[in-house]
């Protein structure tokens, strides 16, 4: 794969990415073959460029492994524990991060609801209620996790919160120090869920996971994943980070085990810092260039640390993103009375980013204004 191929006719300027980061040999190899897509899919948020190039190798060499259940995840779990400060009884994999999110929500939440957020990622909330768990959505406030109103919504019917840092679909980070008094706080009373989807983005993101808590050990569940920016969403390999009995309760909810070119390729990307370093600078540029689009065609948005722009179109978001459709790009919307207009965008190839630059003028001319 030639870099001229990955950014033939885009007008995003990647080139201070291709010549100042070594890193982005990475990124260029694992770049698709022909970046001419036929639709854009602007609706999901991983990482177009994943896996690794390491990622990659293992997968291949896994063939001989596939006739074999992965019978032992120990030494992952061991290499996430070591890289977190954790023993590896705190730790747990799963199949993807939804899959334990979903497991655990429905089982420690039975007979009572969980608190959250509004808009927030709520697939796991949804399966949870479809088993009869009900969720207690408190708005969020400016944008912003209201924390008051969370405590105030807290009953003794709560059995769990869940909190995504940063929140999907807004892209922002929770107050730091508000998120930690309010674990401390209410994690004696009922567990709290940080799902760190997209840790790798955030600044300083070693100082700002929750794992910290659980080193402490408090009954705080932060889950993570290799979908996002490891770019491995279709071998769904996520993990669990938790008190020991928690990782116990996971375990015995899960009904199968690892695949084998996951597993080998999250224990070959794990702390690659060098491909991590260069997928979320790519992923930078990108949301830089949907800001700037943005800014061209007179709309907000939220500054994001995720793979993914909440953007103010001033017009009902559903018209916005059937005009969208038709234009052959994809984004995706969020049920909420305070987000009527707005969409969400997500990171992707440059070639998709030309095609939302076409369509986006477009669309906003057919859509009235609200
Ligand atoms: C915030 C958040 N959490 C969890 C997930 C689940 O991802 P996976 O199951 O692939 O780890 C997603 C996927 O979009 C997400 O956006």
């Amino acid at each position: 794969m030639k870099r001229r191929t990955l950014l033939g006719g885009s007008a995003l300027a990647l080139t201070s990415l291709t010549a100042q980061n070594s890193s982005l040999g990475a990124l260029s190899h694992a770049a698709p073959v022909v970046d001419r897509p036929k639709r854009a899919r602007l609706e999901v948020t991983e990482n177009p460029y994943g896996p690794s190039p390491a990622a990659r190798r293992v997968i291949a060499e896994s063939v001989p492994y596939a006739p074999y259940y992965v019978e032992d995840e120990t030494e992952l779990r061991q290499r996430i524990a070591a890289q977190e400060g954790l023993v590896h009884e705190q730790v747990a994999l799963s199949n993807g991060s939804l899959d334990a999110l979903s497991l655990l929500t429905s089982d420690i939440a039975r007979g009572g609801h969980v608190l959250a957020p509004h808009p927030t990622y709520v697939t796991h909330l949804n399966y949870a209620n479809r088993r009869g768990i009900s969720t207690c959505y408190v708005p969020l406030s400016d944008h912003q996790i209201d924390f008051e109103a969370m405590r105030k919504a807290v009953t003794s019917e709560t059995r769990l919160a869940y909190f995504c840092n940063p929140n999907n679909p807004t892209g922002q980070m929770i107050d730091h120090d508000a998120l930690i008094a309010f674990c401390r706080d209410m994690a004696s009373r009922f567990p709290v869920v940080i799902d760190e989807a997209y840790y790798e983005l955030l600044p300083d993101y070693q100082h700002m996971t929750m794992a910290s808590l659980v080193r402490e050990g408090l009954d705080v569940i932060v889950t993570r994943t290799f979908s996002k920016v490891y770019g491995m969403a279709g071998l769904r390999i996520g993990y669990v980070l938790a008190r020991p009995e928690r990782v116990k309760q996971l375990y015995s909810l899960t009904t199968t085990s690892r695949n084998q070119p996951g597993y080998r390729a999250a224990l070959a990307s794990l702390g690659d810092h060098a491909y991590l370093k260069g997928a979320v600078n790519y992923l930078t540029q990108c949301r830089e260039r949907i800001y700037s689009l943005c800014r061209a065609h007179g709309l907000t948005y939220l500054p994001s640390v995720g793979t993914f722009v909440y953007v103010d179109t001033r017009r009902p978001a559903k018209a916005m993103r059937d005009a969208l459709a038709r234009h052959n790009v994809d984004v995706r919307i969020f049920d909420d009375a305070q987000y009527l207009s707005w969409i969400r965008i997500g990171t992707a190839t440059p070639g998709e980013l030309d095609m939302l630059a076409q369509a986006l003028p477009a669309a906003l001319g057919e859509v009235a204004l609200l």
